[in-house]
């Protein structure tokens, strides 16, 4: 027995592959492309276990798909491989068209045939676990409930269209094939190995690098931010005992405006790192232009997966956050592995910084 993951170099598939190899023997095959968001040195620490296996590769590769399938016969695939960043997916859309739409479509087409091969028995056990995300629900007003499994698809951003519609091919490819899907969708991660385009890694590392925190707008949007581990551990849930062919929403129930994140980030480094000069980070926060379509709250209601599978976060985002600046404060071999190159052209075309 083993699982296959997709897209485990990046920040939550590595996380997931990390807690995975704590906790079970059950080998995992990690194939990842590499992207820019791709990263093996997360993965370090486990890279000789005999139970971890890394295939280069794209979940648009068909070939190479059904070969790994064949090798490694898993009894589930979960499937977190994707372009991940909103603001990128503004800047080129295409690629996210390519590999969340047009890989996810491969990668269902491969898992079909070969679950078709399988006897009736592990055909009945064989799970395909589609990682993704809220901002499929769209924007919220502020007094509105938090979104539920049953809201409507409302997509704004290239990067939400893409991600809904590979929602929608994996639902229906258990309406019409019978593949044993099961879908997630989650609200803003944060923690350890955090590619820093994304929020909360980015203003870590610009305060500490003294430049300026670059809040969008007027900072008061609002995002759920859940602990990584914490959806690791619902991710593991759903997979043991989610329902065939149904969705869970995973959150927090955290909902934080960015500029309170900002400023709870600077609260954090002034008592772990203050800065030489005795004055708080927070006076490098700077207003920027908003990102076009920027959608304004997303809050996610978890009662299904808490009811239904018994999962509740185990971090606030008090400790969460703590953790997490603690170990960006620790890791800086990492941290330096993952600014070169691509992250810089990304800084300085994004930020003209
Ligand atoms: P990430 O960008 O950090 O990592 C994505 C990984 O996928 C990278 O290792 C990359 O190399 C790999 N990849 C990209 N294209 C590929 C392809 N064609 N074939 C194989 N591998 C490919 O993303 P993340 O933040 O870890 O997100 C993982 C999944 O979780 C995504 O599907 C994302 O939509 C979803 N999600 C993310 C968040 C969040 O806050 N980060 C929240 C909810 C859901
Ligand atoms: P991000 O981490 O990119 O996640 P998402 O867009 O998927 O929610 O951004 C989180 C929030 O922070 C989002 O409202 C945009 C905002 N933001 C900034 O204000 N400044 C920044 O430099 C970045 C990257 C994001």
């Amino acid at each position: 027995m083993s699982i296959l993951v997709t897209g485990g170099a990046g920040f939550i598939g590595g996380n997931f592959i990390l807690d995975w190899l704590e906790a079970h023997d059950e080998p995992v095959v990690n194939l990842d492309k590499l992207t820019y968001a791709g990263n093996l040195q997360t993965l370090a620490s486990v890279a000789e276990r005999p139970n971890y296996h890394f295939v280069h590769g794209d979940i648009a590769d068909r070939s190479l798909l059904a070969t790994v399938l064949q090798r490694y016969q898993p009894r589930a695939v979960v499937n977190f491989a994707a372009e991940s960043h909103v603001d990128r997916s503004i800047h080129g859309p295409a690629d996210f068209i390519q590999t969340n739409v047009v890989g996810t479509f491969n990668l269902l087409e491969s898992v079909r045939q070969y679950w078709l091969a399988q006897s009736a028995a592990q055909q009945q056990d064989f799970r395909f676990l589609h990682i993704s995300t809220d901002e499929i629900y769209g924007s919220l007003l502020p007094e509105a409930p938090a979104f539920r499994e049953d809201h409507p698809c409302q997509p704004n951003s290239p990067y939400s269209a893409s991600k809904a519609a590979s929602d929608h091919l994996v639902r229906a490819w258990h309406h019409t094939y019978g593949l044993p899907v099961l879908t997630t969708n989650c609200s803003n991660n944060y923690g350890p190995y955090h590619f820093p385009e994304k929020l909360i890694p980015l203003m870590i590392l610009q305060a500490l690098d003294k430049k300026p925190l670059p809040v969008y707008g007027d900072g008061q949007q609002i995002r759920d931010w859940l602990y990584v581990r914490d959806h690791c551990s619902a991710l593991r849930r759903v997979l043991e005992a989610g329902r065939i062919g149904d969705t869970y929403n995973v959150g927090g129930w955290n909902e934080q405006t960015n500029l309170s994140v900002v400023q709870r980030i600077c609260a954090l480094l002034d008592e772990l790192q203050p800065r030489a000069d005795g004055i708080s980070y927070s006076t490098q926060i700077t207003s920027v232009k908003d990102r076009p379509g920027h959608d304004r709250r997303y809050a996610i209601d978890a009662h299904k997966l808490e009811s239904e599978l018994g999962w509740v976060p185990a971090e606030t985002f008090a400790s969460g956050l703590r953790k997490t600046v603690q170990w960006y404060l620790a890791n800086t071999q990492w941290v330096q592995g993952v600014t070169s190159g691509n992250y810089r052209l990304w800084m300085e075309q994004h930020y003209h910084a």
